[in-house]
Protein backbone atom coordinates (compact mmCIF):
# COMPACT_ATOMS: atom_id res chain seq x y z
CA UNK A 1 0.00 0.00 0.00
CA UNK A 2 1.18 3.79 -1.22
CA UNK A 3 0.27 6.24 1.56
CA UNK A 4 1.01 9.68 0.91
CA UNK A 5 1.47 11.81 4.05
CA UNK A 6 0.58 15.06 2.85
CA UNK A 7 0.39 18.82 4.12
CA UNK A 8 1.56 22.53 4.09
CA UNK A 9 5.05 23.02 4.92
CA UNK A 10 5.36 22.88 8.46
CA UNK A 11 2.61 20.91 9.64
CA UNK A 12 4.43 17.72 10.41
CA UNK A 13 4.71 15.69 7.19
CA UNK A 14 8.16 14.36 7.49
CA UNK A 15 8.26 14.06 11.57
CA UNK A 16 5.30 11.90 11.28
CA UNK A 17 5.65 10.26 7.77
CA UNK A 18 8.89 8.86 9.31
CA UNK A 19 7.80 7.45 12.35
CA UNK A 20 4.76 6.26 10.75
CA UNK A 21 7.02 3.88 8.39
CA UNK A 22 8.98 2.84 11.26
CA UNK A 23 5.65 1.40 13.13
CA UNK A 24 4.23 -0.12 10.47
CA UNK A 25 7.87 -1.59 8.81
CA UNK A 26 7.92 0.28 5.10
CA UNK A 27 9.95 2.10 3.33
CA UNK A 28 9.70 5.86 4.31
CA UNK A 29 10.32 7.58 0.77
CA UNK A 30 11.09 11.77 0.94
CA UNK A 31 9.85 12.78 -2.55
CA UNK A 32 12.09 15.71 -2.95
CA UNK A 33 14.90 13.11 -2.61
CA UNK A 34 13.44 10.81 -4.78
CA UNK A 35 12.98 13.27 -7.53
CA UNK A 36 16.75 14.50 -7.46
CA UNK A 37 18.01 10.56 -6.93
CA UNK A 38 15.80 9.74 -10.69
CA UNK A 39 16.90 13.16 -12.04
CA UNK A 40 14.26 15.22 -12.01
CA UNK A 41 12.96 18.45 -11.48
CA UNK A 42 15.34 21.72 -10.50
CA UNK A 43 16.89 22.81 -7.72
CA UNK A 44 15.91 26.64 -7.56
CA UNK A 45 17.36 27.37 -3.87
CA UNK A 46 15.40 25.99 -1.37
CA UNK A 47 12.67 24.56 -3.65
CA UNK A 48 12.22 21.86 -5.61
CA UNK A 49 10.70 22.64 -9.15
CA UNK A 50 9.18 19.55 -10.52
CA UNK A 51 6.78 18.35 -13.32
CA UNK A 52 4.32 16.61 -11.10
CA UNK A 53 3.53 14.19 -14.07
CA UNK A 54 6.68 12.97 -14.41
CA UNK A 55 7.06 12.37 -10.82
CA UNK A 56 3.90 10.49 -10.60
CA UNK A 57 5.11 8.52 -13.39
CA UNK A 58 8.47 7.60 -11.66
CA UNK A 59 6.74 6.53 -8.24
CA UNK A 60 4.19 4.28 -9.80
CA UNK A 61 6.86 2.63 -11.98
CA UNK A 62 9.08 2.17 -8.32
CA UNK A 63 6.54 1.53 -5.64
CA UNK A 64 3.52 0.14 -7.14
CA UNK A 65 2.36 -3.20 -5.19
CA UNK A 66 5.12 -2.03 -2.53
CA UNK A 67 4.77 -0.94 1.13
CA UNK A 68 5.90 2.75 1.23
CA UNK A 69 4.93 6.28 3.04
CA UNK A 70 5.15 8.95 0.59
CA UNK A 71 6.27 12.54 2.23
CA UNK A 72 5.65 15.38 0.86
CA UNK A 73 3.44 18.34 0.02
CA UNK A 74 2.88 17.13 -3.66
CA UNK A 75 2.39 13.35 -2.41
CA UNK A 76 -1.22 13.74 -2.59
CA UNK A 77 -1.16 14.19 -6.36
CA UNK A 78 1.14 10.86 -6.78
CA UNK A 79 -0.75 7.44 -7.08
CA UNK A 80 -1.44 6.41 -3.65
CA UNK A 81 -3.99 4.30 -2.18
CA UNK A 82 -4.20 6.27 0.72
CA UNK A 83 -3.77 10.16 1.46
CA UNK A 84 -3.37 11.45 5.25
CA UNK A 85 -3.98 15.10 5.34
CA UNK A 86 -2.15 17.26 8.07
CA UNK A 87 -3.43 19.91 9.36
CA UNK A 88 -1.71 22.31 11.63
CA UNK A 89 -3.27 25.46 13.38
CA UNK A 90 -2.10 28.48 10.63
CA UNK A 91 -0.47 29.86 13.32
CA UNK A 92 1.29 26.63 14.46
CA UNK A 93 2.37 26.63 10.76
CA UNK A 94 3.29 30.33 11.20
CA UNK A 95 5.44 30.11 14.19
CA UNK A 96 7.58 26.97 12.61
CA UNK A 97 7.95 28.30 9.00
CA UNK A 98 9.61 31.54 11.10
CA UNK A 99 11.87 29.47 12.96
CA UNK A 100 13.13 27.89 9.72
CA UNK A 101 13.89 31.64 8.34
CA UNK A 102 10.88 31.72 5.72
CA UNK A 103 10.24 34.78 4.90
CA UNK A 104 7.49 37.22 5.61
CA UNK A 105 5.70 36.70 2.57
CA UNK A 106 6.65 32.90 1.96
CA UNK A 107 5.05 32.69 6.17
CA UNK A 108 2.05 34.30 4.68
CA UNK A 109 1.15 32.72 1.40
CA UNK A 110 1.39 29.25 3.59
CA UNK A 111 -0.74 30.38 5.93
CA UNK A 112 -3.41 31.67 3.82
CA UNK A 113 -3.00 27.65 1.73
CA UNK A 114 -3.60 26.09 5.64
CA UNK A 115 -6.70 28.58 5.80
CA UNK A 116 -8.35 27.94 2.94
CA UNK A 117 -7.50 23.65 3.13
CA UNK A 118 -5.46 24.37 -0.37
CA UNK A 119 -3.81 21.02 -0.30
CA UNK A 120 -7.00 19.33 1.30
CA UNK A 121 -9.20 20.02 -1.86
CA UNK A 122 -6.57 19.25 -4.19
CA UNK A 123 -6.11 15.45 -2.52
CA UNK A 124 -10.34 15.24 -2.57
CA UNK A 125 -9.74 16.25 -6.67
CA UNK A 126 -7.45 13.17 -7.54
CA UNK A 127 -8.21 10.55 -4.54
CA UNK A 128 -11.66 9.48 -2.83
CA UNK A 129 -9.13 7.42 -0.31
CA UNK A 130 -8.40 10.56 1.74
CA UNK A 131 -7.78 11.13 5.68
CA UNK A 132 -7.34 14.57 7.61
CA UNK A 133 -5.39 14.54 11.05
CA UNK A 134 -5.59 17.84 13.08
CA UNK A 135 -2.65 17.69 14.73
CA UNK A 136 -2.77 20.75 17.23
CA UNK A 137 -1.90 20.51 20.21
CA UNK A 138 -0.72 16.40 19.65
CA UNK A 139 2.55 14.86 19.68
CA UNK A 140 4.08 13.80 16.58
CA UNK A 141 3.82 10.05 18.73
CA UNK A 142 0.01 10.85 19.19
CA UNK A 143 -0.80 11.92 15.33
CA UNK A 144 0.97 8.38 13.99
CA UNK A 145 -1.17 6.56 16.48
CA UNK A 146 -4.20 8.23 15.26
CA UNK A 147 -3.46 7.24 11.82
CA UNK A 148 -2.55 3.86 12.88
CA UNK A 149 -6.34 3.52 14.54
CA UNK A 150 -7.64 4.52 11.53
CA UNK A 151 -5.97 2.80 9.04
CA UNK A 152 -6.61 -0.79 11.47
CA UNK A 153 -10.40 -0.11 11.51
CA UNK A 154 -10.85 0.06 7.79
CA UNK A 155 -11.70 3.93 7.36
CA UNK A 156 -10.90 5.83 4.19
CA UNK A 157 -12.22 8.60 4.51
CA UNK A 158 -12.32 11.38 6.77
CA UNK A 159 -12.79 15.12 5.66
CA UNK A 160 -13.86 18.19 7.12
CA UNK A 161 -12.65 18.41 10.31
CA UNK A 162 -11.03 21.49 10.65
CA UNK A 163 -12.13 24.95 9.98
CA UNK A 164 -10.10 27.64 10.33
CA UNK A 165 -11.95 30.53 9.83
CA UNK A 166 -13.34 29.90 13.78
CA UNK A 167 -9.99 31.15 14.47
CA UNK A 168 -9.28 33.56 11.91
CA UNK A 169 -8.87 36.44 14.49
CA UNK A 170 -5.61 34.81 15.43
CA UNK A 171 -4.19 34.05 11.89
CA UNK A 172 -4.97 38.08 10.48
CA UNK A 173 -1.06 38.85 11.91
CA UNK A 174 0.15 36.67 9.52
CA UNK A 175 -1.76 37.08 6.31
CA UNK A 176 -0.85 39.39 3.19
CA UNK A 177 -3.77 41.17 3.61
CA UNK A 178 -4.76 44.18 0.76
CA UNK A 179 -2.79 47.53 0.35
CA UNK A 180 0.95 48.29 0.14
N1 LIG B 1 1.88 16.60 16.37
C1 LIG B 1 2.95 16.86 15.62
N2 LIG B 1 3.09 16.23 14.45
C2 LIG B 1 4.15 16.52 13.68
N3 LIG B 1 5.12 17.40 13.99
C3 LIG B 1 5.04 18.02 15.16
C4 LIG B 1 3.95 17.79 16.01
N4 LIG B 1 4.11 18.54 17.10
C5 LIG B 1 5.25 19.21 16.93
N5 LIG B 1 5.84 18.91 15.77
C6 LIG B 1 7.10 19.50 15.29
O1 LIG B 1 6.82 20.29 14.16
C7 LIG B 1 7.90 20.27 13.25
C8 LIG B 1 7.35 19.78 11.95
O2 LIG B 1 8.35 19.75 11.00
P1 LIG B 1 8.39 18.75 9.79
O3 LIG B 1 8.05 17.36 10.19
O4 LIG B 1 9.70 18.97 9.13
O5 LIG B 1 7.20 19.34 8.87
P2 LIG B 1 7.05 19.28 7.27
O6 LIG B 1 7.80 18.09 6.80
O7 LIG B 1 5.57 19.18 7.07
O8 LIG B 1 7.57 20.59 6.76
C9 LIG B 1 8.96 19.36 13.85
O9 LIG B 1 9.89 20.13 14.54
C10 LIG B 1 8.14 18.51 14.83
O10 LIG B 1 8.89 18.03 15.91
MG1 LIG C 1 9.32 17.87 5.39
Amino acid sequence: MIIAITGTPGVGKTTVARKLAEKLGCKYVNLRDFALEKGIGEVKGDELEVEVDELAYFVEKEFKGKNVVLDGHLSHLMPADLVIVLRAHPKTIAERLKERGYSKDKIGENVEAELVDVILIEALDEHENVIEVDTTGKTPEEVVNEILNLINSGIKRRVGIVDWTKVYKEIIPYLRLGGD
